[in-house]
């Protein structure tokens, strides 16, 4: 009897063993999936294709965008940057010394898990904290200097493919998690969620506007915008959405915003980097 019984509790706890990981679907398995829906979905473009967006489905402004891209209008912004992030502080330190690798090629790794904090950093985060911590004042974020620095950094990382880690930390991946949860959580009077327009509806045209995949959305950011006249941050991208949902949009920097950036950018993992970019 006790033997049969230490049996079954044997038996139970290795096909629960077994069966996890196929119903548990953890970062590797999400990645494979969203970019398999896709590839599967869109079987004429390749993966990295899916880094050109909305450009993928509109022949006449994917004109108008490449005559656009023969004098990159982000090109300032890149200059601009480099002296930015190579002036020392006035306690002689630079930004170079906050990054790994001098910051240089490092900007497709990012957002990042930080084991200290516990809690996820995109560069901008970091940029200000490196400000701190040199005695410096923060950057306002979004707009100016930041995204300059931004800019800069991410040319350094062009041709790179995406790398995002979600370390083996119960916190990272309750980080990414709560990511996809502000992912597909509807909003805004319109009750849509970046799920229903970029995922259901990609390549399909909303409002004179055709809609780009979830997966490539992130490796030309930061990107010089028509619409704003200057270059600009994945969040405020994503704030753009959230206003127009008729949704308050989330905080800059806040823990929602952050995480929704690193599992967004997770999804985009081995696609190349090709930004700054242009959009309209
Ligand atoms: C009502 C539909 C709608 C919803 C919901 C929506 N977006 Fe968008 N989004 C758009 C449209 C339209 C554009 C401009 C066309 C394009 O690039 O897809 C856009 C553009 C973007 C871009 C820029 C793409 C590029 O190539 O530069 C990103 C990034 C983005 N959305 C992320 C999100 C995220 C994250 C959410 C959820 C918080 C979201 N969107 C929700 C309609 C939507």
């Amino acid at each position: 009897m006790c033997h049969h019984y230490r049996l079954s509790i044997l038996l139970l706890l290795f096909s629960l063993l077994l069966v996890n990981p196929l119903l548990y679907a953890g970062p590797k398995e999400d990645l494979v999936r969203y970019q398999g829906y896709f590839q599967k979905r869109f079987s004429n473009l390749s993966l990295d294709d899916l880094s050109n967006g909305l450009y993928n489905f509109d022949e006449g402004r994917r004109e108008q965008w490449e005559a656009i891209m023969e004098f990159p209008p982000y090109e300032i912004a890149i200059e601009e940057g480099e002296e930015l992030f190579n002036k020392p502080f006035g306690n002689g330190k630079r930004y170079a010394d906050c990054f790994d690798n001098g910051g240089v090629a490092i900007a497709h790794t990012y957002p990042r898990f930080n084991a200290k904090t516990g809690k996820v950093q995109n560069i901008s985060a970091v940029i200000n904290e490196c400000r701190v911590a040199n005695g410096e004042k923060p950057l306002r974020y979004l707009k100016g200097e930041i995204v300059k620095l931004l800019t800069y950094m991410a040319d350094t990382s062009r041709g790179k493919k995406i790398d995002i880690q979600v370390p083996d930390d119960p916190r990272a991946l309750a980080a990414y998690e709560d990511g996809k949860r502000v992912y597909f959580t509807r909003r805004g009077v319109r009750d849509f969620a970046c799920y229903h327009c970029h995922w259901e509806a990609a390549g399909q045209k909303i409002r004179g506007n055709v809609l780009s995949t979830a997966v490539g959305q992130v490796t030309h950011f930061p990107s010089y915008r028509s619409k704003w006249g200057a270059v600009g941050p994945i969040q405020r991208r994503y704030k753009g959405c959230m206003k127009n949902v008729g949704a308050v949009p989330l905080k800059a920097q806040s823990d929602a915003m952050n995480n929704l950036e690193y599992f967004h950018t997770h999804m985009s993992n081995g696609i190349s980097m090709n930004a700054p970019g242009t959009r309209f």
